[in-house]
């Protein structure tokens, strides 16, 4: 006991010296490239920043990862807090970026149907082709049709890498690679020039940030490869649902999901990024980490490479100021080419302020549920029957003796650890052939039905502590397994109490489709208001996130456990993470369709065209059972065959998102570009969605729409809305006539509190949420309104 706490003050002396000069690494931005320098003259240009902070020019080399020479004007590099400070005060930088790690959490077949983008079935399995094909349906076949599923349309994603054998990932039939692309197959470990194809045009991977903060690469501690091989599942996960290939016959562990997985663009183009590596000796299940020197990097070469959407499924519960976070950083350089960057809420909701990735150049996705259900049930001895959330096949085949894991544990473990099913802590002989009810808590999830099947348990009811809350997560167990409630965990204790011999079975969990309502948003996703900004409403849409079956890797087991030594080419996985290439295929199908329109544009589609109601009709809800609010749902749920002819777009120029810099303290990025003495507000952006926080007395915010409706005949659209609790809306002109494609027509929303309201101290700075709509014939073009009253 002494000596242990002794180290750390013998320590501390030294530690204290050094903490001053404790290098690290930083992004030294300037923003745009000036056009006025070779590509070899770059890294000299920049090597010259680090020379005058550094002693020696030797030290300056050694301490340079990345020069970014393509768009993004930077460099990374170690540097000392006052190196940094120095380079910082030079009127050129735009900012010193600290490097941090950011991770990933991960809590297709159904989910593209349930959008309207199934084609033809041809699996007897599937179970929906049993249902009526409805309009829905029919659409997105011509849909997916008209974007030639995705061909042509290049998708690059910034992740964990991917597992190049997958079925999702072959280019069986595929015509050549586009002629546009630019980009490379770097070979590495387990990867070599022939895992590329026609599919997976392009893999590269970005190292040298992971490899400062981590220690050097080493294969045995890192349990990864060098190369753009994806060792973890989740790059694969999510470049099969953006771009997979159509897999007939893909299910998870035991049949799960069962039916043809595809990704949303089967035949767009796949360029792997990897950025994201597992951190060395911890358990996969806490996500791999991703160092913002090396997503810069990716997001630079994917630039130059020649993609036209970037899909990035990685966040973080705490944004940081526009030019200080890297992925919003290399998302603005991205827009500038007309290339859609996509990004993920994050995993913290349902919690408000909690999302991530919320620049307005960057499309923003939340995480919905699907219609598909995992459902499997409990029996107890004296009747008792609930139906659970499975994703365990596994099989009982009659009724066993129920026991509390409590009861059944060797002496010695603690007194608030008897209930865990924690290694090693049951008694065989108590224990075999029976059904065990375990609490949550502490050790994992799997782990425990482990435990169980070790001591020669059949079965066992993993019980959520209150502190779960209702809301169970499923995984593959190795027991037949039952998910129930702290209220159920009641009802079974005391019939364990109360009975001579309790007894219970396990029904295996089975797919159901057509589970009603849905969607839901998910209560793991994350939640505005957007805390950088309250002038943008974020997120902008939802997309399925919820038990998502995609291609693995064939490197790690499907609960991502050490200790769990199975193998799955696909798997269920819910996350943001998983929304997100949802709407990077949706996004390549509708590139293909209008290739000339602008990331804003494509954004304003998806977004106006989104789903507010559920397949009962009524508004989609949250968890709490209550209609989900814009900050949960951003736009709606997304409706890619929609999106394709919304009517009107509001669109947005680089120039104007440079504008809108200059009102978040994101400016000088350009060396063309000046902030105006005047700064716009920020809700003037031109923005499909409206938010307003604090408002008092009237606010005039300014939209541009231009018609992109088809043909030449003149349209009309008649405004319309619904105003939020408080405040009046109007526009003006009400009326927008139009006589050609592409022509633009202007408006103002007068948003104004109404007078007199007494407002107690809750009400105050509540938000309240409506809408607003543009309607002609043929369209509906909605935005939804967040306003909170000073
Ligand atoms: C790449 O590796 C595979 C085995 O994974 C091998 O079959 C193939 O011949 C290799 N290709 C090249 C070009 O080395
Ligand atoms: C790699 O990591 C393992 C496990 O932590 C360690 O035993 C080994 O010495 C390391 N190898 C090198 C070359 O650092
Ligand atoms: C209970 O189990 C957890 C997880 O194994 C362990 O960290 C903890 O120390 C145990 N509690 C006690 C009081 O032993
Ligand atoms: C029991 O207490 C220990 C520490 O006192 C804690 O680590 C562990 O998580 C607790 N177990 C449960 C089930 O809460
Ligand atoms: C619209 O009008 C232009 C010029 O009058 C013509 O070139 C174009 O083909 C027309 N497009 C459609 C869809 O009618
Ligand atoms: C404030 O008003 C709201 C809505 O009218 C009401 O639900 C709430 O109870 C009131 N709070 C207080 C502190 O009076
Ligand atoms: C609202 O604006 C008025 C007039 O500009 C000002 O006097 C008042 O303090 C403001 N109220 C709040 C809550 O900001």
């Amino acid at each position: 006991m002494k000596l242990t706490s002794l180290f750390p003050l013998l320590f501390l002396i030294p530690l204290l010296a050094s903490c001053a000069e404790k290098k690290q690494v930083y992004i030294v931005y300037f923003g745009e490239h000036k056009g006025d320098k070779a590509l070899h003259e770059i890294e000299e240009h920049h090597h010259s920043y680090l020379q005058s902070v550094k002693e020696t020019e030797e030290e300056a080399r050694a301490s340079l990862l990345y020069s970014y020479k393509h768009s993004i004007n930077g460099f990374a590099a170690e540097l000392t807090p006052n190196e940094a400070s120095r380079l910082e005060k030079l009127e050129e930088v735009v900012s010193v970026i600290e490097s941090h790690p950011r991770k990933y959490e991960t809590h297709t077949t159904r989910s593209w149907e349930f959008v309207g983008l199934d084609e033809e079935e041809t699996d007897s399995d599937f179970p929906s082709q049993k249902y009526e094909v409805d309009d829905r349906f029919r659409v997105g076949r011509t849909f997916l049709r008209k974007a030639k599923h995705g061909d042509g349309i290049i998708v690059g994603v910034i992740d964990s890498g991917v597992w190049p054998e997958s079925r999702s990932f072959s280019d069986k039939g595929m015509g050549p690679i586009p002629k546009s692309w630019k980009g490379i197959c770097q070979t590495g470990v387990a990867f070599n020039s022939s895992h590329c194809n026609r599919k997976i045009i392009g893999a590269r991977y970005y190292v040298k940030g992971y490899e400062r903060a981590y220690g050097s690469f080493n294969v045995t501690a890192n349990k990864d490869n060098l190369s753009p091989r994806d060792l973890d599942g989740h790059g694969s996960h999510t470049a099969s649902t953006a771009v997979g290939r159509r897999v007939i016959g893909a299910s998870a562990l035991g049949g799960f999901a069962k039916g043809s997985a595809s990704g949303g663009a089967p035949l767009a183009r796949l360029a792997i990024y990897k950025a994201c590596w597992a951190i060395p000796n911890e358990e996969k299940v806490g996500g791999n980490t991703c160092l913002e020197e090396d997503m810069l990097a990716a997001i630079d070469d994917a630039i130059a490479d020649g993609v036209h959407v970037i899909s990035i499924s990685i966040g973080t519960s705490s944004p940081l100021p526009f030019s200080k976070d890297g992925i919003a950083i290399g998302a603005l350089h991205a827009m500038k080419r007309n290339i859609v960057v996509v990004a993920s809420a994050g995993n913290s909701g349902p919690k408000p302020g909690t999302l991530s990735n919320p620049a307005p150049w960057i499309i923003t996705v939340g995480a919905s549920t699907l219609d598909r259900a995992f459902v499997g049930g409990l029996v107890l001895g004296n009747g008792y029957t609930i139906k659970t959330e499975s994703i365990t096949a596994l099989k009982m085949d009659k009724f066993a003796p129920l026991v509390y894991a409590a009861n059944v544990v060797v002496p010695g473990i603690a007194l608030n650890n008897t209930s865990q099913c924690l290694p090693n802590s049951l008694i065989p002989e108590l224990v075999k052939g029976k059904v065990v009810l375990c609490l949550r808590g502490a050790g994992s999830r799997v782990g425990k039905g482990i435990e169980v099947k070790r001591a020669g348990g059949v079965g066992m009811i993993l019980g959520n502590s209150l502190a779960n809350g209702d809301q169970v997560t499923s995984d593959f167990h190795f027991v037949a397994t039952a998910l129930v409630t702290p209220a159920v965990v009641e009802k079974i204790l005391n019939y364990i109490k109360t009975d001579k011999k309790p007894m219970a079975f396990i029904k295996p969990g089975e797919t159901v489709y057509k589970h009603q309502p849905a969607p839901l948003v998910t209560v793991f996703s994350s939640r505005g208001p957007n805390v950088l900004d309250p002038n943008i409403l974020k997120p902008d849409i939802t997309a399925p996130g919820m038990n998502i079956l995609a291609a693995w890797s064939g490197a790690d087991a499907p609960t991502k456990m050490s200790i769990d030594t199975r193998v799955a080419d696909y798997n269920i996985v819910s996350g943001t993470s998983m929304s997100c290439p949802h709407v990077s295929g949706a996004i390549a199908l509708l590139k293909a369709i209008h290739p000339k329109w602008s990331s804003a544009a494509i954004r304003s589609a998806l977004m106006t065209t989104a789903w507010m109601t559920n397949d009962e009709k009524k508004p989609i809800q949250d968890t709490n059972g209550l209609p989900a609010s814009p900050f949960a749902l951003g736009s709606g749920h997304f409706r890619p065959t929609k999106a394709a002819d919304p009517g009107l777009v509001y669109d947005a120029s680089y120039r104007s998102y440079l504008l809108y810099g200059c009102s978040v303290g994101l400016t000088n990025i350009d060396p063309t570009f000046k902030c105006p003495t005047k700064i716009p507000p920020g809700y003037n952006l031109n923005y499909p969605s409206i938010a307003i926080p604090n408002l008092n007395g009237t606010v005039i915010v300014k939209r541009i729409v231009t018609n992109v409706g088809s043909g030449n005949s003149t349209s009309t659209y008649l405004f319309n809305a619904k105003p939020p609790s408080g405040v009046s809306v109007k526009a003006v002109p009400n009326v927008l006539f139009f006589n050609r494609i592409g022509e633009k027509k202007g408006f103002q929303i007068v948003v104004k509190a109404r007078k007199h309201k007494v407002m107690n101290a809750t009400e105050k700075g509540q938000y309240q949420f409506g809408w607003f709509s543009w309607t002609d014939r043929d369209h509906v073009v909605r935005s939804p309104i967040a306003i909170s009253l000073a």
